[in-house]
């Protein structure tokens, strides 16, 4: 490879800043982090940014529950964002938010040369308004009855009964989700823009882009359609960023959204000098721009996003890479059967790297979904890389150790055939190994991983079957047999330093771990591909354990969300009789650690104070009848413990989301469940 390094920016998209990650977005992260560490083990200059999407109203209203500004609230939610991924060892060079200077400075930016252009229209358009809640209403915020097939509590926009998709003035008793109130009509002024101008525009971007056949397919039966303005303001109150010279106009947040990659990448560039926002994002660039993206955001970034930067004097993306949704054990991930898997609780139980493999084997370049089916994952990882791959290091290091301080042997060393075996044509094993290195770069390259991994497992099949044959264990119990045995350890040790490099995108800190044995620190990467070691390995101690069923079957169990318990009734004015509890009654709460990011005074309550509780990933607003023993200030940042799974309860405050532990007669003395102070918030007590 004496070619000049690529020069590369890569991005995934930005996950929302309302709720926690979870497996579905790890297929993505995880997707794109392997491309980037491939690029890079092949020597070329990869950048990959990201962020979170900080803007919209899901964010405002979350964090209006919690009792908490949207700006606390994407900080918090963007420090477990950050953990998550560095916990998969999703290798981003910059994380950062869409709520930025950066990002506003470039929202403003690409917003003025676009109206200056004559690409942005103004008109009036007709909406629901909830009159109590002072607001205009996002079509999810709307519920009724489908116009079509007469099932209630449908959302605004679509049917989950009959499918069928309509704007909320077709529902059938629209209701406010916000307020329950009935929402109104009302006129606004709203800014659009003119997608349309850009139809040419797109249909030879769209040739130039390198699209998959699929996301190809998509883009033509839009164009068949016709392509409409698009409505890129929000009336306040909205989190945002407000539009130049619109007053109480908001940019909708996907217009800023994936300004974000720009703006991430132009907050790199104060870290690092050398780099120039203008080499990357300029109308001339020559570098590549890859965005990695799930299927369901396919329009805004093949149709918005190019055309807003090809309107605003930016360049284009190289090519934009879509894939499909995972689906668990064959089903949507579902909250109720302990599905619906955030990344915090599989971290909680299981290695990373079991699930990068898992996805990285099923894993292609079109948009086809991915399902995770537990027992398979199971199966294939104990399997393939502990059965397989890290059983040929296993196998064949100690007697490396043992007998030859863990040298190899020397391929300058002269050689004594062994009459009557075909040995020497089994050694080539190595060079077999070596003559794939093209294949699979080029499966890694076009994102078809699973073919990457296929071609992979069968050469550590091939490993498998050399040491099968030669057997060093009978080798080693005759001296004669000596020299044989170091050549055959030494094939198999090297096979499976090739192997490891092979896979160091999808296992990366196995790799780490495996240089550390090998004593190859450094030459880990595509380039070292050939190059024989010289150093003596260490001794082998275990790379990768088996998965464990019981732990996969807990993973689950805390992900499931029990949304059926209720207290037992009590008579009035009596003593609540408590019926007898089983242990699998006891065993359904979900205790866990929280610290409590905020306590506050609520006007007009007597016993209660308002709790926002961080769940590691999740924050939660509880109110406790703790005021008459405890001072805001003294609980502010403390850790506790609380019951996770409590159904949400209305209150006259407002919905509580759970119970913190707390004992005592009452009045002064109640004294608040306090864990150890190494807890972490997330963790479950036992
Ligand atoms: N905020 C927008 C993206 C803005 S990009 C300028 C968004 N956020 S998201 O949190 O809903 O999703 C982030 C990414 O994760 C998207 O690419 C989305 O397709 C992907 N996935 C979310 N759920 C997923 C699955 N269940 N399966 C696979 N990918 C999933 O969209
Ligand atoms: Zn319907």
């Amino acid at each position: 490879m004496s070619t000049k390094p690529r020069q590369i920016l890569v991005t995934s998209a930005l996950p929302y800043a309302n709720g926690p990650i979870h497996l579905g977005h790890m297929l993505e992260y995880i997707q794109t982090d392997i491309w980037v560490r491939f690029q890079r083990l092949r020597g070329n200059d990869c950048i990959f940014v990201c962020a979170d999407d900080a803007h919209g109203t899901p964010v405002m209203l979350k964090a209006r529950e919690l009792g908490i500004t949207p700006e606390e609230l994407v900080a918090r939610t963007g420090e477990n964002h950050r953990r998550d991924f560095n916990d998969f060892h999703i290798s981003v060079d910059n994380y950062y938010t869409t709520h930025s200077p950066e990002n506003r400075e470039l929202a403003t930016l690409i917003y003025k040369r676009l109206k200056a252009a004559g690409y942005i229209a103004v008109r009036s358009i007709r909406q629901f308004y909830d009159e109590q809640a002072k607001m205009f209403l996002p079509d999810r915020f709307i519920k009724g009855t489908c116009p079509r097939c007469g099932t209630p509590d449908q959302y605004g926009d679509a049917c989950e009964n009959c499918g069928s998709t309509y704007s909320p003035a077709d529902l059938v008793n629209p209701v406010s989700v916000i307020s329950g109130t009935r929402p109104v009509e009302k006129e606004s002024e709203h800014y659009f823009f003119k997608l349309g101008d850009f139809t040419d525009f797109l249909k030879g971007w769209m040739t130039t882009s390198n699209l998959h056949p699929a996301v190809r397919a998509k883009l033509d039966e839009w164009f068949q359609m016709g392509l409409q303005d698009w409505d890129i303001s929000r009336d306040a109150p909205y989190f945002g960023f407000e539009i130049p010279d619109a007053p109480g106009k908001y940019f909708y947040v996907w217009l800023d959204a994936p300004i974000g990659y720009m703006a991430s990448f132009k907050n790199l560039c104060t870290k690092r000098k050398h780099l120039k926002f203008d080499d990357y994002w300029g109308k001339d660039s020559q570098r590549e721009l890859y965005h990695f993206i799930g299927k369901d955001i396919t329009y805004f970034h093949t149709l918005f996003w190019p055309a807003m930067l090809s309107g605003a004097d930016f360049r284009t993306p190289t090519a934009v890479y879509a894939h499909g949704f995972l689906t668990v054990n064959g089903q949507k991930m579902s909250k109720s059967r302990g599905t619906f898997i955030q990344a915090r609780a599989y971290l909680d139980h299981l290695n990373p790297e079991y699930l990068r493999y898992y996805f990285a084997a099923k894993l292609g370049a079109g948009v086809d979904d991915i399902d995770l089916n537990l027992d398979d994952f199971t199966q294939r990882v104990n399997s393939d890389l502990v059965g397989k791959l890290v059983n040929i290091a296993s196998r064949c290091a100690g007697f490396l150790t043992k007998n030859f301080q863990g040298r190899l042997f020397s391929t300058q060393e002269e050689w004594k055939t062994i009459s009557g075996t075909s040995i020497d044509a089994d050694l080539g094993i190595e060079m077999v190994l070596l003559g794939s290195d093209d294949t699979i770069a080029e499966y890694y390259e076009k994102r078809e991983y699973a073919a990457a991994i296929r071609e992979i497992m069968r050469l550590t099949d091939l490993v498998n079957q050399f040491i099968d044959k030669y057997k060093p264990w009978e080798l080693a119990k005759q001296k004669e047999n000596k020299e044989i045995l170091h050549r055959i350890c030494s094939a198999a040790i090297n096979a499976f330093r090739i192997l490891t490099i092979y896979l160091a995108p999808v296992l990366p800190s196995f790799a780490v771990e495996a240089e550390k044995f090998l004593n190859t620190e450094g030459k880990l990467t595509w380039n070292h591909l050939a190059e024989y070691p010289t150093n003596p390995i260490h001794e082998y101690k275990p790379l990768m354990t088996r998965v464990d069923p019981a732990k996969t079957k807990a993973m689950v169990e805390a992900s499931k969300e029990n949304l059926e318990i209720s207290s037992p009734k009590v008579a009035a004015n009596m003593e609540p009789i408590f019926p007898e509890v089983s242990y699998d009654d006891f065993a359904k709460l979900d205790l866990r650690i929280a610290r409590i990011v905020k306590a506050e005074h609520i006007k007009g309550a007597e016993k209660l104070l308002r709790l926002t509780l961080d769940l590691g990933g999740e924050m939660r607003n509880v109110f406790a009848g703790i005021k008459s023993a405890y001072a805001p200030e003294q609980l502010q940042g403390k850790l506790t413990v609380m019951v996770a799974n409590l159904a949400p309860r209305r209150m006259k405050f407002g919905v509580s989301e759970g119970m913190v532990l707390a004992a005592g007669p009452g009045g002064k003395d109640i004294w608040l469940l306090e864990p150890h102070p190494g807890a972490q918030p997330g963790m479950r007590v036992k």
